[in-house]
């Protein structure tokens, strides 16, 4: 056992411990409260018992989730562990997504950074937040693999990359979880969901997945695989069917692949209901069966559902689940509170620490700003409309988005509109010299939008369409440069937020069309927690700037990059699709038999008759202020062997007259296998600050295990053969040099 000498028990301490527990204890540690139920301290028996659970293994519960003041939190533990036989602490958990106070980009927006160890740093920086009041376990990083952008969840994903998100997956349990879970500060990580969450069929929510075995393997799992890896304490498993087979009752993806090879010891919880859902699923017949499934399959603990609450007493009796899976189950959780250290202190440092110094302190709102300014993509800029001139324009800023406050995405817990600096906000602290004026244009949706749940997020303030629109007009048609911040409702997103027509909304897709028509000079910036069909917004745009939902500091990255006081870097981590008739759409795709060759008179051909087959903007894809080039791409030999890598180097000169950051990417292509491989897989990058004629050598090293794939034997290995190597500004890139693997 790690961590801190004397705050932690002996393993011979949890052992006396668990066998000292009865088994209504035991089972009661496999349970996770909804935090709704519990008030001032105690359950609120009504609710609870008519939910199932009964009273018996109310205050033996294991952990709670949503409770977000270390003042109820402690309430809530000196209240449970007084009742509790053993005095043991409760885990709280919550939803920590994307920042607690100091609310940062979308994880979307962050893959968008290609900046891992910016990533280590926000995650540090939320789990430092958290745990002051009072948090020991987060679940996140949410690290599903998304390629249909149709899905509201691809929001909390890190994009459609496999080695990205791994990338990223690993960089956010180190900062959750820092050297020592039991140190202040520090969070315990949950990965989720377990498994392949992210593809669900025609992207709608909750929906099944089926995926062959070697996608599973070589695209979804390595990024949990990663999480694990880098010492996640937990696990959660998904609400899907995978393959048939829901993933909460799949003991050879929990059990074999995940403890045997992998070598997870942590805690596996089930997301919320997950135990219970197998019965609608089709594999259980009723609560007491899905119980047996699930425990079985390695699920240690139930979220929120009284299924195992309820089921595993008898099921004991019965002989049909062993006590010795239940014990084991219960020292996975006792484990986890004694590694937090939570014996010792059940509040985790919280009592020590002063959430007033922490939460939204400046150091925490500079990063924010940081991460903003690095997940933004500028997806276009026609005859360098941006950056804008600080002075001399009259520059109308249009559209629901202009001064709105909520630019942080459904997953911000504690989010608060008066901590987000709005675009207006923004814009006036840095383009004094303009003259800026500021119209909403027209409402955020259109009233009959059927936008539901979310904590009453849908409500939207009457207003008089009309008067919006001519309001607009009137500043557009003075203006020199119109700004339109446009976006997606931020529950348009998120889960439940499947959408089948993925545009901005109506109401904001006429304004633009109005606007346009008054002036075409017409800068767009996004909100949005998906890639979005902007196939009209980009025919009346010169520019945009994709900005996700991106945090407490949106209105200030978004102001320094439209002013030049920031240059772009961010680039898409997830492809944005010509129309929603692509999706899933991914750059990594395979090889067909008949590949277009741009002959439309051809019909047989892989292709659409009336879309392109390319997405609007490629993963990978996003512009900067300033022009590199890539001056040379070499390898360090021909010939790789077992004994010998290769190295790729590429020499990239900044050629315009301003900074600016590149994100070099490099991509391989495997030409032959025993199975088709794709026609290209990111296998490394690097973002590359360079000054005006400033050059450098970015290298890249190719090992034998960067080309291992499932081939036709089922084996995971890499084969010989010829490999193309490419090196450049997104995946859409075709310079390549080659190397033969020998064996
Ligand atoms: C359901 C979601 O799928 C999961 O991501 C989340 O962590 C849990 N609810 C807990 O809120």
């Amino acid at each position: 056992m790690t961590g801190v000498k004397g705050v932690q028990m002996k393993k011979e301490d949890l052992k006396r411990l668990l066998e000292d527990m009865s088994l209504e204890e035991k089972i009661g540690q496999l349970v996770q409260l909804p935090g709704f139920l519990i008030e001032g301290g105690s359950v609120i028996t009504g609710p609870a018992l008519e939910m199932g659970f009964d009273e018996e293994t109310l205050y033996n519960a294991g952990a709670t989730l949503s409770i977000f003041s270390f003042e109820q939190i402690k309430e809530i533990q000196d209240q449970f562990m007084a009742r509790q036989p053993h005095h043991i602490p409760l885990l709280f958990m919550g939803d920590i997504i994307n920042g607690y106070r100091s609310v940062y980009p979308i994880p979307l927006g962050q893959g968008c950074s290609f900046d891992p160890e910016l990533v280590k740093e926000l995650s540090a920086m939320s789990a430092k937040e958290s745990s002051a009041e009072g948090l020991h376990v987060t679940f996140s990083p949410m690290v599903d693999l998304v390629r249909d952008a149709r899905w509201g969840r691809v929001m909390e994903s890190t994009g459609e990359d496999t080695y990205l998100n791994s990338c990223f997956a690993r960089a956010a349990v180190e900062g959750y979880q820092g050297k020592d879970i039991a140190d202040a500060g520090n969070v315990a990580a949950c990965v989720k969901h377990f498994a392949a969450y992210g593809a669900p069929e025609a992207g709608r929510d909750y929906n099944t997945v089926e995926l062959s075995e070697r996608t599973l393997m070589d695209d979804y799992m390595p990024a949990y695989q990663a999480a694990v890896d880098a010492g996640v304490e937990m696990v959660m498993t998904s609400f899907n069917t995978l393959n048939r087979i829901p993933a909460t009752g799949n003991s050879d993806y929990m059990r074999t692949l995940l403890r045997d090879t992998w070598g997870f010891h942590g805690m596996l919880i089930s997301d919320w209901a997950a135990v219970n859902e197998l019965e609608l699923q089709g594999i259980a017949n009723d609560m007491a069966e899905s119980a047996d499934l699930a425990i079985h399959a390695g699920v240690d603990m139930d979220m929120c559902t009284p299924v195992y609450a309820s089921s595993l007493k008898k099921l004991v009796a019965d002989g049909k689940v062993s006590e010795t899976l239940i014990d084991e189950s219960c020292m996975r959780v006792l484990e986890l509170k004694n590694k937090l250290g939570l014996f010792e202190d059940p509040y985790h440092h919280a009592e020590q620490a002063d959430p007033k110094e922490v939460l939204l302190c400046n150091e925490h709102r500079q990063l924010c700003l940081k991460a903003a300014e690095e997940s933004i993509v500028l997806l276009k800029n026609k005859r360098d409309i941006l950056p804008l001139a600080k002075e001399g324009l009259n520059i109308a800023f249009i559209g629901p988005y202009a001064e709105a406050h909520r630019l942080y995405g459904v997953w911000s817990m504690l989010g608060r509109e008066e901590d987000t600096v709005s675009v207006k906000e923004g814009v006036e602290m840095i383009a004094q010299g303009n003259t800026c004026t500021f119209a909403k244009g027209c409402r955020m949706l259109d009233p009959k939008y059927p936008l539901c749940g979310f904590r009453g997020m849908e409500k939207e303030e009457e207003t008089d369409d009309e008067e919006l629109l001519l309001d607009a007009m009137m500043k557009a048609k003075r203006a020199d440069v119109v700004v339109m911040l446009l976006g997606e409702h931020p529950a348009q997103s998120g889960e439940g937020g499947s959408r089948g027509d993925i545009r901005i909304p109506k109401p904001q897709r006429k304004l633009l069309k109005e606007i346009a028509k008054v002036n075409s000079n017409i800068v767009t910036v996004l909100f949005h927690g998906r890639p979005l069909d902007i196939r009209g917004v980009d025919r009346r745009s010169k520019a945009v700037l994709a900005a996700w939902f991106p945090g407490i500091e949106g209105g200030n990255a978004v102001a320094r990059i439209l002013f030049g006081e920031s240059d772009p870097s961010g680039r898409l981590a997830m492809s944005f699709p010509y129309s929603v008739g692509q999706v899933p759409v991914h750059y990594d795709h395979f090889a067909t038999g008949r590949p277009f060759n741009g002959d439309i008179s051809n019909r047989f051909q892989s292709r659409y008759q009336d879309i392109p087959n390319e997405p609007l903007y490629p993963f990978g894809h996003g512009l900067t202020y300033t022009t590199f080039d890539y001056t040379s791409v070499e390898l360090s030999d021909d010939v790789m062997t077992k004994e010998k890598p290769v190295t790729v180097l590429a020499r990239i000169k900044n050629i315009g007259n301003r900074e600016g950051t590149e994100v070099v990417q490099m991509y391989i292509r495997d030409l032959k296998g025993s199975v088709t491989r794709p026609v290209k897989k990111l296998k490394g990058f690097e973002r590359v600050t360079l000054k005006p004629g400033e050059e450098k050598t970015v290298r890249f090293r190719i090992d034998r295990d960067m080309l291992a794939f499932t081939g036709a034997d089922m084996k995971f290995s890499a084969e010989p053969g010829e490999f193309y190597v490419y090196v450049g500004a997104s995946s859409a890139c075709d310079r390549h040099v080659s190397f033969t693997l020998k064996d």
